[in-house]
């Protein structure tokens, strides 16, 4: 009998992200380098273990997976791992879904909807082709809002995330917002954090959320929501357009106390703070036995050493405290 995952502070770990791919077909200035190298592809998981090792911490008590990258859909056969890990929707599972860019939605959106997939997370920074071209540094925009037409015609619900960047969108949040509610999407927009050396100075991009809000709240009717769906955000009702709009606020105002979450990579790596380095290896414990022991051991052990939370800082004196890049751990 294995019992469900509960960290040294009494959180219960309800949910895991799983990276699936480092790789990316964009290449978005707060994310990574432009000649940012990838992984060679005999470091990665199999998609067999990739399930196994989700599956084993669905038996642990894990509720919701959420499949990220890089990009989640550029990962080859990646529907067949969808496919497979839907066996759980019902049972141990309550919500299998990704988080995407949006570029391949327009091949797979009808595969999500029918293999158990109900929502989508999709990045989406500015509904300016041309700035969205800079910012992605080549993503085609008008590709992007295919495939979102695409997954709307499946049925899939959308959350469209925003990162907060200083001169770059910051003047968008309003036509982002109506155009997100218009469309019954909910809209997270988030701070900006330090992950990995983007060759640009974060503190130029940075952009607290706070100031974001006194401005929305200039021309909308912002009415907090209690509840906080298991995830980092804090969610306000628009009153004038009837939409959810989420804060997600690592920089201004920490939500390390209720964090339920861990993270593997694409090379089997348990992360058990986005914003911290430490880690466990799950593969080597996975590969050398074909029963699950080693592994539950292994991430047993990892969860009891989870730190309280990240300590991130934004200034110009300072590197990031995370070498690695939000593409490796997949946000
Ligand atoms: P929902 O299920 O819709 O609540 O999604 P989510 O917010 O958990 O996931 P998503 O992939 O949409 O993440 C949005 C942003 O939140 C990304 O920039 C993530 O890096 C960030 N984020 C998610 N979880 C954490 C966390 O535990 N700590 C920090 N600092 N950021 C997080
Ligand atoms: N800070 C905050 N969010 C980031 N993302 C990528 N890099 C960063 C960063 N440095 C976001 C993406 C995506 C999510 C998974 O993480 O835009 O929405
Ligand atoms: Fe790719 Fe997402 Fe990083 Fe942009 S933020 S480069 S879409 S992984």
């Amino acid at each position: 009998y294995q019992s469900n995952l509960v960290d040294p502070f009494g959180r219960a770990i309800s949910y895991l992200r799983v990276s699936v791919t480092d790789r990316c077909d964009f290449r978005c200035t707060y994310c990574m380098a432009e000649d940012m190298t990838f992984l060679p592809r005999k470091d990665l998981l199999t998609l067999e273990e990739i399930d196994r090792l989700a599956s084993a911490f669905v038996t642990r008590g894990v509720r919701k997976l959420r499949l990220t990258g890089g990009e989640p859909l550029v990962r080859r056969n990646v529907m067949s791992l969808i496919e497979s890990l839907s066996r759980h929707l019902g049972s141990g599972l309550d919500e299998l879904t990704l988080t995407t860019n949006g570029s391949q939605l327009y091949r797979f959106a009808d595969q999500l909807a029918e293999h158990g997939v109900e929502r989508i997370n999709v990045s989406l920074d500015t509904l300016d082709p041309a700035k969205f071209r800079v910012l992605t540094r080549w993503g085609d925009f008008h590709q992007v809002m295919r495939g979102i037409d695409r997954a709307v015609r499946a049925g899939l619900k959308i959350k469209i995330n925003a990162v907060a960047l200083r001169d770059v969108n910051e003047d968008e949040f309003e036509d982002l917002l109506r155009w997100a509610h218009g469309r019954g999407f909910d809209l997270t927009l988030i701070e900006t954090m330090p992950l990995g050396e983007i060759g640009t100075d974060r503190t130029d991009q940075y952009l607290p959320l706070s100031l974001v809000r006194t401005r929305l709240a200039q021309h909308f009717t912002l009415d907090d929501l209690p509840d906080r769906t298991g995830g980092p955000a804090r969610y306000v009702r628009v009153r004038e357009t009837g939409g959810r709009l989420g804060f997600i606020t690592p920089m201004t105002h920490n939500f390390c106390e209720s964090c339920n979450r861990v993270r593997v990579t694409c090379t089997g790596t348990l992360y058990m703070c986005l914003g911290q380095e430490d880690a466990a290896d799950l593969r080597a414990p996975m590969r050398a036995s074909s029963n699950d022991d080693l592994l539950h051991a292994a991430i047993e052990e990892a969860i009891a050493r989870k730190p309280k939370g990240h300590d991130f800082v934004i200034d110009r004196d300072t590197t990031p405290s995370v070498p690695r890049f939000m593409s490796a751990t997949g946000g």
